[in-house]
């Protein structure tokens, strides 16, 4: 088998990418480890910069995004019992935000692929990377008990974090930077309707996120211990918990009721530079983490993907790598641009053990001052809402 671009990981990144390339005239083969149904069983993120939106439409994904996702103006952050404040986008970045899920969003591009006929080999065991600093690589993967191969001109990591892609670049070649959160995320998505608003808590008892991912689906978060396990946190105990960490009149608003989906997230920072070793270029979660907070993980991915098949696509347009010795750089500098702003949000609205009634009252003075200066706020919404392309 031949193709022009080998893709390791069928998640959004390597979805979009395929299917942004296939519109370009540019073939490739998707190799993903897990079923189909146990990718679209992943709950994941829910929330698109206007970008990312931009990003999906063009690559004509964009017809139930459009229909169902839900326009926000912003989004709220409440705490120590002051006046909320409103993240306000569209007044101070020009741009709204989206809410609309990860699991849907694969959902079509599944969807996008099967209607084109794109290749995605799903359930390929032992996907490995050969050759990439050669001028010929190729990819084998076993399925049916059988050895499997195609060759490539270049190969895209898509895979995640815990992907092979980033492990076949030299360790003299590869630098990784990383921070680990001492707290995770206790998630639930339960069929209840949600708040108006995705509306942050910053409280004694920890963070807390009302999210969304339709008009009839409630994506809820409490920060919790790493020790903690889903056995100790019984539905009650969720929501009475979640309850706690809002203002009165937020929880009330809250309409409980059973989780269809409860799990724990830990948080961690992570970027691997450079995003591109000979023949391979990384993308997505393969290349990079943030925690959480502010929901720039899918949003990296996109964009990531941008910048790559806009590479690609010129390659193999006009014969000019022009795009493609840039992509680590162009990719990195919006990266860490996320990474910083999305360890800032986790750092100002987290308990963190160990932490003075100093350190409590400096998170919140820091809020107090966004609240009250125009000026801040526009820098946080100018991120918030998605740092533009180059
Ligand atoms: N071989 C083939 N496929 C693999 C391998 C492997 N060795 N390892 C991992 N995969 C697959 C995973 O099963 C997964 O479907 O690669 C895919 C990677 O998808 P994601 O983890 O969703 O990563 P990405 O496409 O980069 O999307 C980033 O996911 O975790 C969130 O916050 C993140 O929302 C962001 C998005
Ligand atoms: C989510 O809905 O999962 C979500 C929303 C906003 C965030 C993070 C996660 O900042």
């Amino acid at each position: 088998m031949r193709t022009q671009v080998g893709i390791i990981g069928g998640g959004p990144a390597g979805l979009l990418l395929s299917q942004i390339l296939h519109r370009n005239g540019v073939e490739s083969v998707v190799l993903e480890r897990r079923s189909r149904e146990y990718v679209l069983g992943r709950i994941r993120a829910g929330v698109l910069e206007w970008g990312s939106v931009e990003v999906l439409r063009n690559a004509g994904v964009g017809e139930r995004l459009d229909r169902e996702g839900r326009i926000h103006d912003g989004s709220r952050i409440a705490w120590a019992g002051r006046r909320q404040l409103f993240i306000d986008t569209r007044k101070y970045a020009g741009r709204p935000m989206v809410a609309y899920g990860q699991t849907q969003i694969t959902e079509d591009l599944y969807a996008a692929r099967d209607a084109m006929g794109g290749g995605v080999i799903d359930e390929a065991e032992e996907v490995t990377p050969h050759g990439v600093d050669t001028g010929a690589p190729w990819l084998t993967w076993r399925k049916d008990d059988r050895e499997h191969r195609v060759d490539c001109d270049f190969i895209a990591g898509c895979d995640g974090f815990h992907g092979v892609s980033r492990q076949v670049i030299p360790p003299t070649v590869l630098s990784t930077r990383e921070k680990v959160y001492p707290f995770g995320w206790l998630g639930i998505l339960s069929r209840t309707p949600p708040l108006d608003d995705i509306v942050y808590a910053a409280h004694d008892r920890g963070f807390a996120l009302a999210s969304q991912r339709s008009p009839a689906l409630s994506r809820y978060y409490v920060q919790c211990s790493l020790d903690d396990r889903l056995e100790s946190w019984p539905d009650e105990r969720f929501w009475e918990e979640l309850k706690a960490r809002f203002p009165g009149e937020i929880a009330e608003r809250i309409v409980t009721g059973p989780s269809i989906e409860k799990s724990i997230a830990p948080l961690r920072s992570f970027v691997a530079e450079p995003m591109r070793h000979e023949r391979l270029f990384l993308a997505g979660d393969a290349a990079h983490i943030v925690p959480p907070t502010g929901a720039k993980g899918l949003n990296l991915a996109i964009s990531d993907v941008h910048y790559l098949s806009r590479a690609l696509i010129e390659f193999y347009a006009t014969g000019s790598a022009r795009y493609l010795d840039e992509y680590s750089d162009t990719a990195l500098g919006r990266v860490w641009g996320a990474a910083r702003f999305s360890w800032w949000l986790t750092m100002l609205l987290h308990r963190f053990p160990g932490q003075t009634a100093f350190d409590r009252r400096m998170q919140e003075a820091e809020l107090d001052y966004i609240a009250s200066s125009e000026h801040a706020r526009r820098v946080m919404c100018e991120q918030y809402a998605g740092l533009p392309f180059e």
